[in-house]
């Protein structure tokens, strides 16, 4: 799979990442969680990629979560999320570009995710992958938030 920054690579996740897995979205979010029976099922679901990037020195750096649904060509970014120290280092963007990836070999022809309106992180990190902004959804979130939703297509690259 992708590599990129130096020593950090992403893989597909499996039931040993469980527990570190769970620790990132702690660190990550501060609502709307993933419980760790929810990773448990996604990682044995064909409905799902868990993706994590991790290097040899620090671990797990990141998760992507994708779902598909059987009989549709959208794939979904429900998740992503750098752990804090290794922020600003291309980690989200290797991790974006797995995802992507992974939605093409399933013969998906766009992506599509839902970010927080004050978002600003993510939102660059989706423009700047080439997503476009098709829509907002008011108090989309846990606390009330509102969310924009973007699409990107995938021919193939
Ligand atoms: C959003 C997030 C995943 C970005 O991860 P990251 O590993 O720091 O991102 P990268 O280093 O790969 O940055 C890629 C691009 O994203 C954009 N970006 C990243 N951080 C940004 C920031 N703080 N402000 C503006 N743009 C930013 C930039 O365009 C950047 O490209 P550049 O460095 O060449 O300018 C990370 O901030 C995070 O985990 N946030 C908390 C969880 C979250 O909100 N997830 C998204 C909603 S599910």
């Amino acid at each position: 799979m992708a590599s990129n920054p130096p020593c950090t690579f992403v893989r597909a996740a499996t039931s040993a990442d469980l527990d570190a897995l769970v620790a990132l979205e702690l660190q990550a979010f501060s609502g709307d969680r993933m419980s760790r029976a929810q990773y448990r099922r996604h990682l044995a679901s064909l409905g799902a990629a868990v993706l994590i990037a991790e290097a040899p020195d620090d671990g797990l750096l990141g998760s992507a979560l994708v779902f598909f649904r059987r009989g549709s060509s959208l794939a979904r970014l429900y998740s992503i999320a750098t752990a804090p120290a290794g922020r600003g280092r291309g980690i989200g963007a290797s991790l974006l570009a797995a995802a992507e990836a992974a939605a093409r070999a399933r013969g998906c022809r766009a992506l599509r995710l839902e970010v927080r309106v004050d978002n600003v992180a993510a939102m660059g990190l989706y423009e700047r992958a080439g997503y476009r902004r098709i829509g907002g959804y008011p108090g989309y979130y846990e606390d009330g938030a509102d969310a924009w939703r973007y699409e990107k297509g995938l021919a193939a690259s």
